[in-house]
């Protein structure tokens, strides 16, 4: 009698031990999966250029050398206009761009072109790759506060995409 009570209880201690720890199929399936490395996009793009102040008034010495450098490397392929010559035209750039993007964009575009998924989109519509020009951060601000201008020009409104 002690011997079958015995032998009872056992089986409802491996019953139990097998519903709670569970078989291995089971296990396998919670199985938290590896974390990828894929960085989240990021609306300011990826490089250096990680805040941008922007001033109101607009800074007119930057205006000036960021058309300059404009007419020099830029305008063969980008209108001021909403129209598309070889890349995107930049009316209303600062609108749907952050300046931290746009200044990524002409500092670091080989990566930004590789990694960054707004970047990606343009070049599959303009089947083009901007090339590298070797802009300095400097330059870049200068021709961001140029675009600033063109835009109320264009569109009447600038740096929506802070707001
Ligand atoms: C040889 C043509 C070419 C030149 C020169 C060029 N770009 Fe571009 N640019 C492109 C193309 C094409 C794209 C769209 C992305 C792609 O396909 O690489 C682009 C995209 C951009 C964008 C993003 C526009 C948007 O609507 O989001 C910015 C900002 C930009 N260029 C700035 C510049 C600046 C500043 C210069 C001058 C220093 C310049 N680019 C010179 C071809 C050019």
């Amino acid at each position: 009698m002690k011997k079958i009570k015995f032998v009872l209880v056992a089986f409802a201690i491996i019953g139990f031990l097998q519903s709670c720890g569970g078989n291995p199929d089971s296990q396998e399936k919670t199985t938290v999966p590896p974390v990828t490395e894929t960085p989240k996009a990021s609306p300011n793009g990826i490089g250096e250029v990680e805040t941008v102040t922007l001033t109101d008034p607009m800074e007119e010495s930057m205006i000036v050398s960021g058309k300059a450098i404009y007419e020099m490397k830029c305008a063969a392929c980008h209108k001021l206009t909403d129209q598309r010559v070889v890349g995107p035209g930049w009316a209303g750039v600062t609108n749907r761009r952050r300046p931290e993007w746009v200044m990524n964009m002409i500092t670091n575009v080989d990566v930004m072109l590789e990694k960054d998924p707004v970047a990606q989109k343009l070049l599959e519509e303009c089947l083009t790759r901007m090339p590298n020009q070797a802009v300095s951060v400097g330059d870049a601000r200068a021709i961001l506060e140029f675009m600033r201008k063109n835009d109320m020009e264009t569109v009447g409104e600038k740096d929506g995409a802070t707001k």
